[in-house]
C-alpha cells in the first residue's frame, strides 16, 4: 500500500478542511499516481473535492462511522478492520491513502511506500498533519526530484519507502 500527500515544512496538511497549497504541478502529480488506482479517504476529505464527489478515474473506497453516509461512487466502509478487509479485493500496489489527517495517522504502518511532495514554507494556520517520516523508524528518502517553483513556494517531490530492516534501535 502507498500514500500521497502535499506537506509543509512542518509536516502540516490542512486548515479549514482544505489543502494549504492548491500547486498544478503537485496536481498533476496525485492525478498520474492514482489515475486508474483506488484512493482511500475519511469522510471531510471525500467532503473537500470539487462537487463532494470521488475523483473520476479511481476507485474511491471511503471511511465514515454514520450510516446514512453513503454517497455515489464511493465504497463506504465504518472501520478500519471492514475497510482492510475491502482492499484485500485489489491488489495492494493500487492502493492509495489519501489522507485526511485521521486516514493518514491510522494507515501509515500498513504503507510501504510516501510519496510526499514537500513544501518548503510553514502554513502558520495548519490544523491538520502527516506524521513526520523523518521520525519515523524505518523509513528513508529513496527519490527526490530537483527542486520547483510556483508562485514563491519551493517544493520537491519526496519518495520515501519502508525498510523492515531498520528498527528504532539501529
Ligand atoms: N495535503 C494533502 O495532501 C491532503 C490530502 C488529503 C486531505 N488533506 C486535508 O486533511 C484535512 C482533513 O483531515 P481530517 O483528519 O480532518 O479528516 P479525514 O481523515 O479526511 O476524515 C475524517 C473522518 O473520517 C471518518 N473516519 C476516520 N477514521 C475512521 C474510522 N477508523 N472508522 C470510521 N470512520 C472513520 C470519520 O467520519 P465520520 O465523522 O463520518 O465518522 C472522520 O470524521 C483537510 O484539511 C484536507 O484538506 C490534505
Amino acid at each position: 500500500m502507498k500514500t500521497i500527500v502535499c506537506v509543509d515544512s512542518n509536516w502540516g496538511i490542512g486548515s479549514n478542511n482544505d489543502l494549504l497549497y492548491h500547486i498544478p504541478a503537485d496536481m498533476k502529480y496525485f492525478k498520474e499516481k492514482t489515475m486508474g488506482n483506488v484512493v482511500v479517504m475519511g469522510m471531510a476529505t471525500v467532503l473537500s473535492l470539487p462537487g463532494a464527489k470521488p475523483l473520476p478515474g479511481r476507485t474511491t473506497v471511503a471511511l465514515s462511522d454514520d450510516p446514512d453516509w453513503a454517497p455515489e461512487g464511493v465504497i463506504v466502509c465504518r472501520s478500519i478492520d471492514e475497510m482492510l478487509e475491502k482492499l484485500k479485493e485489489f491488489d495492494t500496489d493500487s492502493v492509495y491513502i489519501c489522507g485526511g489527517a485521521s486516514v493518514y495517522a491510522q494507515m501509515i504502518d500498513f504503507c510501504d511506500t510516501a510519496y510526499i511532495t514537500k513544501v518548503y514554507a510553514c502554513d502558520k494556520d495548519a490544523e491538520k498533519f502527516f506524521p513526520d517520516m523523518d521520525k519515523k523508524p524505518g523509513w528513508y528518502i529513496a527519490e527526490e526530484s530537483d527542486y520547483m517553483e510556483y508562485n514563491d513556494l519551493v517544493f520537491r517531490f519526496l519518495t520515501y519507502k519502508k525498510d523492515e530492516n531498520i528498527t528504532a534501535d539501529n
